[in-house]
């Protein structure tokens, strides 16, 4: 049997949705977007929200919109995927690495107060594997420092800490759209914020430094971040089966915790307290996860570790030269064991009952049960 990492689950339905784009001949942001976008918002109980061409881009917008530039510093989880501190390069601004959790490898501020100086502008929480940060903790730390907040909620739709949304604690969130999301438009982001100002300079910055379309005058600097209809389109069916995506996670989620909880070599994430946990992907943790990888590929069953740790990352070495402190890996012993230990397993909807029978049957057979 085979059984891939990751399929997107989209159809006839997302199908008919395009279809529908064509028949009303509008392809370019127009009134899809407008719908999915006020729809988006009321689920995640934001005030302002923009789309971005993916949420790497969203990232970016978001930042500029918190006005963070050249010189500035923003504090970013050792244990995420690169976007979160490559849109931090990008914005012109230099990412600062802090130690993540054990338990479940969101960001830890309990020892971090050295990392902030007059430079540090902002934190980034990223909510990896379904689950969310300690939202209390981030909003005192940023308090106490006086930090902006940006939310990386890349893969966190649908995820509450403390029955509020993932993305709307501090003054930017953002999501991804990417097929391996937890709904999909192919590629797309989203941008959410309850800051009228910051969501003023979000509209101009996403749209040619201007508000209207069909005008030449071009009041504040802005490029081109939007979307079109036809992904807005298939936005609004993928919404529309949000609950059955999230409960069909949860089956899987649940079928893998009874069944691998039996082998005691093998242990999950735990969601902090008061932390959902919709699962990106259901990461295991194990010895010899390497072995393990290369025993489940053997079988047919597409492996993937966890992220790779950002301040070893070949394309920042380059921060070694500024801040060679924060580039040493004896400050981030949880991060390098959830990449060395860390297994993500197939969790899409689409999988079929005989699919996850089978993954499980491989890690069963590997440790000879
Ligand atoms: C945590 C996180 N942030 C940002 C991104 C970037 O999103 P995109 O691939 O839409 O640019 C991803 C995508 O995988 C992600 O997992």
């Amino acid at each position: 049997m085979k059984v891939n990492q990751f399929s997107p689950w989209v159809g006839t339905e997302e199908y008919q949705a395009i279809a529908d784009c064509f028949e009303s001949n509008w392809i370019t942001e127009g009134p899809k977007s407008k719908e999915f976008s006020a729809k988006l918002l009321d689920l995640i109980g934001a005030k302002y929200g923009v789309f971005a061409p993916n949420g790497t881009l969203a990232l970016y917008l978001g930042l500029r919109a918190m006005d963070i530039g050249l010189g500035d510093q923003v504090i970013v989880p050792d244990i995420t995927f690169i976007a979160s501190g490559t849109s931090v390069h990008m914005a012109g601004a230099t990412p600062v690495f802090v130690e993540v959790n054990r338990e479940n490898f969101q960001i830890d501020l309990s020892h971090a107060d050295h990392l902030v100086n007059e430079k540090t502008k902002a934190i980034m929480p990223v909510h990896i594997y379904g689950t969310i940060a300690d939202m209390d903790s981030v909003t005192q730390f940023a308090q106490k420092h006086n930090l902006m907040v940006i939310e990386d909620a890349a893969a966190a739709l649908g995820v509450h800490y403390k029955g509020k949304h993932a993305a709307t604690f501090g003054d930017i969130g953002t999501f991804s759209f990417f097929a391996d999301k937890t709904i999909t438009t192919g590629e797309g982001g989203f941008v959410v914020t309850n800051n009228q100002e910051m969501h003023q300079k979000l509209l101009y910055l996403r749209n040619q430094g201007r508000v209207d379309r069909g005008s030449f005058i071009h009041p504040e600097m802005g490029y081109n971040f939007r979307m079109t209809d036809i992904q807005a389109a298939i936005g609004l069916v993928q919404l529309d089966k949000l609950p059955r995506i999230i409960a069909r996670k949860e089956e899987i989620k649940q079928y893998y915790l009874e069944r691998l909880g039996k082998i005691e070599e093998i242990s999950f994430l735990t969601p902090g307290q008061g932390a959902e946990w919709i699962p990106f992907r259901v990461a295991i943790l194990a010895n010899n996860a390497q072995a393990i990888r290369d025993f489940m590929k053997d079988k047919g069953v597409e492996p993937r570790t966890l992220f790779y740790p950002l301040h070893k990352q070949p394309c920042f070495a380059y921060l070694k030269e500024t801040n060679p402190q924060n580039m040493k890996s004896d400050n981030f012993p949880n991060s390098i064991y959830a990449y060395e230990n860390g297994i993500s397993l197939p969790s899409f909807p689409a999988l079929t009952e005989e699919q996850i029978d089978y993954v499980c049957s491989v890690l069963e057979a590997y440790y000879g049960k």
